[in-house]
């Protein structure tokens, strides 16, 4: 490794985690690769819900003795150097990087700090460890993911498709209870982010009968991207869950992605017999409400029915999604690119164009050079 990026210092974005709308412009003090250390330079980087929440100050912790933590879990790279002892990548190629950064707990030596056992873990971008939006970032070998070159254009939506990855390998997992084999034949989705998005594609692709469920009424480009897939749109003002559940056949998967919990109790009211509901939002808040205790616990036990919860995704999620969006490729050429609805550079005025958020679907900051 040559000494040219030795110490250089970095443009990066950050907020001071629990400070609303914090969000402002530092520099990173870059050091050389280590020997199984990459350099990657960032081509760009999507923004999430999560990244809105740790910007409302409501989510996200600084790496310990920094008050500022760079955001950004997204991302798409170039290398630019590699350590002495990286095997697999070359510099020239395209990356991406997982988020979370394990602990020392049983799952993460067995190589799943997706299911971290003690939470004592760190992720990029959001708790304990800087982001991705930085110019350019020094990461292990081991969690960087590479990228072909013809899902260049969609290859920053790897990470929030590792989302909804785990999310149906979860669900695959679990069904192999049933002696009479599963796979789902009906499913619901319901939120139309792009977690909502990414996992209409993911059922479609698999040939699964899907209905989306998102608020606002088509047309909007949610529902464009729906009908693109061959799933059906409902708007929750239209159609309640509950008249969607009554006009259903059995729904055998459902993937909850609303960011409202509410949404989850309605969700184990619709779910059909033998089916698996996975629980994908993190809700910030406090909110609590009535629900049927008696009737959604009877219909539970007596459905044989599943609720679990996935956070974060496994190294296995990222092979998978790289595989997956070459498939969106091919069954349906452009779509993806649709989902990303919003590109703002590295050197806009970030903070109020992030604030504000419209009929976008995934935004990204472009780190054009
Ligand atoms: C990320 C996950 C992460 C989670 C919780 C999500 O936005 O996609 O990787 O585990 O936030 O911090």
């Amino acid at each position: 490794m040559g000494g040219a990026a030795a110490h250089a210092s970095v443009a990066a974005v950050a907020v001071r985690p629990g400070v609303p709308d914090s969000l402002h412009r530092t520099t990173l003090s870059l050091q050389e690769p280590g020997s199984d250390e990459v350099l990657v330079e960032t081509i760009r980087v999507g923004v999430c819900g999560t990244d809105r929440e740790i910007m409302r100050g409501e989510f996200g912790t600084p790496p310990t003795g920094s008050a500022a933590l760079v955001l950004g879990h997204e991302v798409l790279g170039r290398i630019v150097a590699t350590g002495a002892e990286v095997q697999g990548l070359r510099p020239g190629a395209l990356v991406s990087a997982t988020v979370r950064r394990p602990d020392g707990c049983p799952a993460c030596q067995a190589g799943q700090p997706d299911m971290c056992l003690w939470r004592e873990y760190t992720e990029r971008g959001i708790a304990g460890a800087h982001g991705f939006m930085v110019e350019r970032f020094v990461e292990q070998e081991r969690f960087l993911v590479p990228i072909p070159a013809e899902i260049e254009a969609i290859g920053v939506l790897t990470e929030p498709l590792t989302v909804v990855e785990k999310a149906v390998r979860q669900a695959d997992l679990i069904q192999r209870r049933l002696a009479y084999g599963w796979a789902p034949r009906t499913a619901v989705v319901l939120g139309a982010g792009p977690i909502g998005l990414l996992g209409t594609m993911l059922l479609r692709s698999r040939g699964v009968e899907v209905v989306t469920v998102a608020r606002t009424p088509a047309p909007n480009r949610a529902a464009d991207l729906v009908a693109a897939c061959g799933a059906r749109y409902v708007s929750s003002r239209e159609q309640s869950v509950f008249e969607l559940g009554a006009s259903s056949d059995r729904i055998d998967l459902i993937l909850e992605s609303t960011g409202a919990s509410i949404a989850a109790f309605e969700a184990m009211q619709i779910l059909g017999t033998n089916g698996v509901l996975v629980l994908l939002s993190l809700t910030g808040g406090d909110h609590t409400a009535d629900v049927p205790t008696d009737r959604i616990n009877r219909e539970l036990v007596a459905g044989n029915k599943t609720v679990v919860g996935s956070v974060n995704a496994g190294f296995i999620d990222f092979a998978t999604a790289v595989d997956t969006l070459g498939r969106f490729e091919r069954l349906w050429p452009g779509l993806t690119a649709r989902l990303i609805t919003t590109r703002i550079s590295i050197t806009d005025d970030i903070a109020p164009i992030v604030a504000k958020s419209g009929d976008e679907v995934k935004m990204v900051i472009e780190f054009d050079r």
